[in-house]
Formats: structure tokens, C-alpha cells, sequence
């Protein structure tokens, strides 16, 4: 087998296309009680006992502002009917994202966050612990409640892959994990419209 360089320089997305991660929506409250939610897939499990989960996010974004103030936050999972408007959404940001994805939001069950209605699995978690580095944040959260389709539970292993259908992000579209990429209308769109607005926010920063 011969390996060759990998051209980290030419991608962003080159590190993540390695490590694939199921796509999700992390839902979060302000201090006044608005919600937000934002699309991650850089989340893994950290630990069994407690159970902790561990996710990056950027110096800038509203989720991790609100994560500090409330101490908490839903990780909903995002099947391949809700794949679209999960990644299309950074397109908006606070109030109109909310409006513009007509999600339902709920409230959780032991939380101060609110929980998509919409999405077949929901994590609760507490901020466990929060690391700031030069470039982000990475966010531990330990995992309090977990609320999943009841029909997902009850059925056998096989079956609940599928039902759950969960999605991975990939170049311009996702994949499932028993189907082959899907394209999503408008996504390379979205992504040049995010780019801008990262590269603005960096350029007033500086
Ligand atoms: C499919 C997809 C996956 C993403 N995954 C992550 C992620 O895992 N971590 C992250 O920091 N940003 C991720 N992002 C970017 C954030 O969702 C984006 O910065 C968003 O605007 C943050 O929203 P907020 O400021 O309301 O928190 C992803 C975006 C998309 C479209």
C-alpha cells in the first residue's frame, strides 16, 4: 500500500472528510430566552461515566456565547428529510434562522434549551467543562437526558440505523449511512455566502 501526502493545505474540509460525523442542530436558549440553533457535525463521544460528548466551535458563533450564559444545550440529530435545511440555514443568522427553517422548538426535559420537535433523537447536556484556544472553543458536555422515537427504541438493530437515518455531510451534499451521496440544492451556494461572512467578521476583528 503506498501512501502519499495529504494535500491539507488544499482543503478545509480535508481533516473532517477523513474523520466523517453524523449531522446534527445544537439548540440553544439566551440569557432572554431566544433560541438558536446551529448545524455541527465535529461532535464525539468523550467518555462513558459520566457520559460526555466534545464538539468544537468557532470564537464568534451565538451557540457557545449562549452555552456560557445558560451552562447547557440540545444536540438534536438531523435525518436526510431535514439534511437541507440544516446546512441552508447558516445562511440566516438569531431570529430570521429560526423563522426561515420553520423548525418546531420545544422545551427539554431537564434543560434550560430547547429541543427540535422535528429531529427522531435529542441529546441534553450540561456544560461540562469549556477549553478556549486561539481559534475556538471546545465544549464538553455531559449528556443528562436522552429522548429517541419510541419506534427507533423498540425496533431490532438492524432497523434502527434506518429509522434513525442519520446524515453525514460531505463535499456539496451528505451521505446516509446505508445510501450513496445525495446532493443538496444550493449548498456550494450557501458555503461561498458563510465564507464571506466568516472572512467579514475576521476582517472587522482585525
Ligand atoms: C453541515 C455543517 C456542519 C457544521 N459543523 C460545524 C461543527 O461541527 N463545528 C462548528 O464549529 N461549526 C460547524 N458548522 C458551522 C456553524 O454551523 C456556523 O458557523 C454557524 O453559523 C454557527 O451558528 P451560531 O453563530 O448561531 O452558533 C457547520 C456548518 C454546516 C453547514
Amino acid at each position: 500500500m503506498k501512501k502519499i501526502n495529504f494535500p491539507l493545505n488544499k482543503t478545509e474540509t480535508g481533516v473532517s472528510w477523513l474523520i466523517p460525523g453524523a449531522l446534527t442542530l445544537v439548540s440553544t436558549y439566551n440569557s432572554k430566552k431566544e433560541p438558536n440553533i446551529a448545524p455541527k457535525n465535529w461532535i464525539h463521544p468523550a467518555a462513558f461515566s459520566p457520559p460526555l460528548i466534545v464538539y468544537s466551535g468557532p470564537l464568534f458563533a451565538t451557540t457557545e456565547k449562549n452555552i456560557i450564559v445558560t451552562k447547557c444545550f440540545t444536540i438534536n440529530f438531523v435525518d436526510s428529510s431535514l439534511a437541507e435545511i440544516a446546512c441552508n440555514c447558516i445562511r440566516w443568522f438569531g431570529k430570521e434562522r429560526i423563522a426561515k427553517s420553520s423548525l418546531n422548538l420545544v422545551e427539554a426535559s431537564k434543560i434550560n434549551a430547547p429541543l427540535i420537535a422535528e429531529c427522531k433523537a435529542h441529546l441534553e447536556c450540561t456544560l461540562y467543562n469549556m477549553y478556549i484556544h486561539e481559534h475556538g472553543f471546545v465544549v464538553l458536555g455531559e449528556v443528562v437526558a436522552v429522548s429517541i422515537w419510541d419506534k427507533i427504541l423498540h425496533s431490532g438493530p438492524e432497523e434502527q440505523y434506518e429509522l434513525l437515518d442519520l446524515t453525514i455531510p460531505r463535499q456539496n451534499g451528505i451521505c446516509t449511512l446505508v445510501n450513496k451521496i445525495k446532493p443538496i440544492h444550493g449548498f456550494s451556494e450557501t458555503i461561498q455566502i458563510h465564507k464571506k461572512k466568516v472572512e467579514q467578521y475576521l476582517k472587522e476583528k482585525s
